[in-house]
Formats: structure tokens, C-alpha cells, sequence
């Protein structure tokens, strides 16, 4: 079994770095001392970043609203993914009772959770303590950098949308060479709606105000910031749900 990343993880010169997510996520070698992204900090300080977010976001019927109550639905697709014993890995947190349920799913094996804002590390580790998650392991990292693995589960929940294209690209990449063999990346996020979706002057007003880099998975396929040979290296399979709002897309590492 062979499940070394495709790229190797050598020492990373910052004299390299051509975007902005190689050099935010590789800004100083010690992770605490990581920097917010300017994207983050800029775009979604009143979701992420501010010291009021948690009160007003981290409440399960908050994400249902946002979600147009299909919250329970994607989230149970992703559970649908994990077997108890899996090791998981989430670069981002998620409000709500989305990390909790996954930890309890997953165990005993390790979900490792990281996030880059303080007050979501914060809330996650409460959330730890609160429902007594031996299993759930928090980090602080930049998605564009994950935590190292294997895992047999490697999932991006709702996160692409809300970075850039450069971000895009490193998530996906990152977390395909963490994925062991036999094992799979998930991908949950916004999607092209149909023509009849009836929400589509609502959610292109919200992607257009709040928003804005949804617009391109839209079009592009999240297989496509995968590099060509990441991309032949998994077995890619897309859903989509509630009228093409949502897409669940599912990429298992194959056997060399
Ligand atoms: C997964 S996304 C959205 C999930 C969904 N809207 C919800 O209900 O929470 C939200 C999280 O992504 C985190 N995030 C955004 N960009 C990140 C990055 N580059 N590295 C690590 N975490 C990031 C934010 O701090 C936030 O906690």
C-alpha cells in the first residue's frame, strides 16, 4: 500500500509561493502564529472572525435556516460516508452539530478537525469538552495546508465556496494527497441550480452580496482544480440535490 502524498512534503521555501494561499498557509512554520487570511478577514469577518459569531451562528436551527432545512440531509450524506473506526480528517469547522455527530460516527477513530480562526477553535474545543469527544483532535492550520495524513476520510464541507480560485485549487489538491488508498475525499458545496430551482434570484443576489466566490463552481467541476494526476488517481463520482443547489461529490483513491 503505497498512500504517500503525490507531492512531497518537503520543506516549503515562502520564496516559492506564487499565490496567495501558498503564501498565507506557509507563512511561518509554527502554525499558531498562522495568519487569518486576508480573503477571511475582508469577506467574512461577520460569519468567522468577529468575537460575536459564535452566539449569533453556532446554533443547528441558525445552519437550517441558512441551508434552507436541508441541513440534516447533507450532513446525514456525509455521516452515510464514514464507518465507525474511519480516520477523518475536516479543514474547516462547520456550526451547529455537524462536528459532534461526525466524531460520535467516526469513533473510536480520530477525527481531526483544524480551522484558522481562533473563536471557531474555541467553539469546536467546547464542543469537545461539552459531549466528552475523546476522538476529536483540533488543530489550528490553513485548509490550503492541511494536517498530514492518511485518512480514510478526507471531507471539505461547505468550504470551497467560500474561498478563492488559488484556495480552491490548494484545498482540493491538499486533500486528495492526505486520502489513503481505498479511501476517499468528499466534497459538499454549492452548485449550478436548474432553471426552475425558484431560489435562484435569492441565492445568486446572496452569492452576488455575501458571497462571491461561489459563482465559479457554477461552472467548474470541483474534479477540475484537481491537478491531472491527482485527478486520474481517484474514482470521482457528483450528486446534486435540491433543485441542483447542492452538490455531493465523491472521489475514492484507487488501488495503484
Ligand atoms: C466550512 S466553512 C462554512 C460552513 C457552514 N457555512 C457552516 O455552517 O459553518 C466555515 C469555516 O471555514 C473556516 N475557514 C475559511 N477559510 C479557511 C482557511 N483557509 N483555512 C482554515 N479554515 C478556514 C472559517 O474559519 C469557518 O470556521
Amino acid at each position: 500500500m503505497d498512500a504517500r502524498p503525490l507531492v512531497i512534503d518537503a520543506a516549503y521555501s515562502l520564496s516559492e509561493a506564487s499565490t496567495d494561499a501558498e503564501r498565507e498557509a506557509h507563512a511561518t512554520p509554527e502554525r499558531w502564529r498562522l495568519p487569518v487570511p486576508h480573503y477571511l478577514t475582508e469577506v467574512y469577518t461577520w460569519a468567522y472572525v468577529a468575537p460575536y459569531v459564535r452566539r449569533v451562528f453556532d446554533h443547528q436551527w441558525v445552519v437550517a435556516q441558512i441551508l434552507w432545512y436541508q441541513d440534516k440531509k447533507l450532513m446525514r450524506n456525509v455521516l452515510d460516508e464514514i464507518a465507525p473506526g474511519d480516520r477523518v480528517y475536516m479543514p474547516a469547522s462547520v456550526y451547529g452539530e455537524f462536528c459532534i455527530d461526525m466524531a460520535q460516527k467516526a469513533a473510536p477513530g480520530p477525527v481531526t478537525i483544524s480551522d484558522i480562526s481562533t473563536i471557531q477553535l474555541y467553539g469546536l474545543r467546547k464542543k469537545r469538552r461539552a459531549f466528552n469527544l475523546k476522538n476529536l483532535f483540533i488543530r489550528r492550520a490553513n485548509a490550503a495546508d492541511p494536517i498530514k495524513g492518511p485518512y480514510d476520510v478526507a471531507l471539505s464541507f461547505l468550504l470551497l465556496h467560500e474561498v478563492p480560485e488559488d484556495y480552491k485549487a490548494a484545498i482540493v489538491n491538499g486533500l486528495l494527497d492526505q486520502v489513503d488508498i481505498g479511501g476517499k475525499a468528499v466534497f459538499v458545496d454549492y452548485h449550478k441550480m436548474k432553471w426552475w430551482q425558484p431560489l435562484w434570484p435569492i441565492m445568486a443576489f446572496v452569492a452576488w452580496w455575501l458571497e462571491p466566490f461561489t459563482f465559479p463552481l457554477w461552472k467548474n467541476e470541483i474534479a477540475d482544480y484537481a491537478s491531472a494526476d491527482r485527478r486520474a488517481k481517484f474514482e470521482w463520482k457528483k450528486t446534486t440535490s435540491f433543485g441542483g443547489l447542492y452538490q455531493h461529490v465523491v472521489a475514492v483513491r484507487k488501488q495503484p
